[in-house]
């Protein structure tokens, strides 16, 4: 169900008017739904129930990069979610959100000393390495500090994600993880490290697959892999499956949350059931569009419409500085007027101020349009308000959570003095 629907002709978030927040908060803002997010989280929580699989069989650990604002982390938390983060940044975030440490898995490829320290120091989860060079310096870091950090590597099993290239990450072509070949040799060198242990293995394909085949495929290549080292005796506690499902954006139909994550424990218990007398291994999953990206919207104002010989503009409040996924994947979102009028419709461009031609959150979009009119830019909840700007010099946009019929401002809306404060002028 959407928690973004029309009541007497006007677009809600929940029970509350997207009118009504642009009237108190102002726009560009993006308005996410608790509900929304609080369902989204139980897709997944719920099939690992269902599945018999407890808080030590399996934990849900949102990939905090998909939305970071300590009011979202903050719900998840509270539903029992783990995280997983890429930076020292995001731990901070976590910890002021009131996350739990210990249910902290820090993935990415760069990770430096301090960040190392700082996770270290908060007893994380598990440390997702992504190469041989990081495993020594995690070994370095951790033995100064008279502390055995808890490991497990990124493979890549260069499977096929079938996603847009720029977040496609599982094929030998990508940065990340650590080759399939190399895998063994990786876990032999870790285990000889005496200020590591190995508790699992990793690996992340790409994201916004709506298919799981290839997740599935992954899969099996880990538990192959699991097998060999279990004959080096090197027994893994958890194995983690990587991010989550894709989104609808268009007319897209993922697979739903719950029959991939059946397949995953048919798969897992099996797998264990014939190889380990049915010892379990924690199932971890690192989700985080399918979390928040319905679950907010980003709601804007039309300035002015402009009429050209080739193209109608809608020339809005919001742009690529705010929603950078349709200048930078050519993604797609859908825009919903708030308050749809019953006139002739036009075909328009939604674009912003920003002095870019690549500056543009939709493409050719059939509306009844007047200056004045609010637009929500819909599925904008991931990969939204992280990756905002300020270029231009623009204030990023304000954030609101609603609940019910209760809205909360959860961000505010930066000011351009807030922008150049960290600056300084030569004496
Ligand atoms: N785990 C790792 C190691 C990741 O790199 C990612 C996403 C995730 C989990 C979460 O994947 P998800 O469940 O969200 O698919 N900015 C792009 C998406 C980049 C994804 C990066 N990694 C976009 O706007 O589409």
């Amino acid at each position: 169900m959407s928690h973004f629907s029309y009541r007497n002709g006007v677009l809600c978030a929940e029970n509350l008017p997207l009118s009504d927040v642009a009237e108190r908060f102002g726009s560009p803002t993006y308005v996410y739904s608790k509900a929304a997010l609080t369902e989204n989280f139980a897709a997944y929580a719920d099939a690992c129930k269902r599945a018999g699989h407890g808080d030590n069989q399996a934990l849900v650990c949102y990939a905090v990069k998909a939305n970071s604002n300590i009011a979202v982390l903050n719900v998840l938390a509270r539903l029992g979610a783990g995280f997983d983060i890429v930076s020292g940044g995001e731990l901070q975030r976590v910890l002021a959100a009131g996350g739990n440490p210990r249910k902290v898995l820090f993935s990415g490829v760069g990770k430096t000393r301090e960040e190392m320290r700082l996770a270290l120091e908060h007893d994380i989860l598990c440390f997702n390495i992504e190469s041989i060079d990081e495993l020594d310096r995690l070994n370095e870091v951790a033995g100064a500090m008279g502390k055995i950090a808890p490991i497990s590597l990124r493979v890549n099993p260069n499977v096929d994600a079938k996603t847009h290239p720029y977040i496609s990450t599982g094929l030998r072509e990508n940065k990340f993880g650590i080759a399939y070949e190399d895998a063994l040799p990786a876990y032999l060198r870790a285990k000889s490290l005496p200020h590591l242990h190995i508790t699992g293995i990793d690996c992340h394909i790409g994201s916004q697959l709506l298919d799981d085949a290839p997740l599935l495929e992954a899969l099996d290549r880990l538990i192959d892999l699991a097998d060999l080292l279990a004959a080096e005796g090197i027994a893994l506690h958890h194995l983690d499956i990587g991010g989550g499902i894709g989104i609808a954006y268009n007319n897209d139909t993922p697979v739903a949350i719950g029959d991939y994550l059946g397949r995953v424990f048919q798969r897992i218990d099996t797998w264990r059931a014939e190889r380990y007398d049915g010892k379990p291994i924690q199932m971890l999953c690192e989700p985080g569009r399918s979390i928040v990206g319905n679950a907010g919207v980003l709601l804007t104002k039309v300035e002015y419409l402009k009429h050209g010989a080739e193209k109608h503009f809608a020339i809005v409040d919001a742009a690529m500085n705010d929603l950078m996924r349709p200048a930078m994947y050519e993604a797609w979102h859908g825009v919903q007027a708030v308050a749809p009028r019953s006139e002739a419709t036009q075909v328009y461009d939604i674009v912003g101020p920003v002095c870019e031609s690549g500056d543009w959150l939709a493409r050719a979009r059939e509306l009844a349009l007047h200056p004045g009119d609010l637009l929500a830019i819909m599925s904008a909840g991931a990969y939204g308000m992280t990756m905002a700007s300020n270029y231009n010099t623009r204030g990023r946009a304000a954030e609101v959570m609603v609940d019910g019929d209760q809205a909360y401002l959860i961000r505010k809306r930066e000011t351009p003095a807030e922008l150049f404060a960290l600056e300084s002028i030569l004496p």
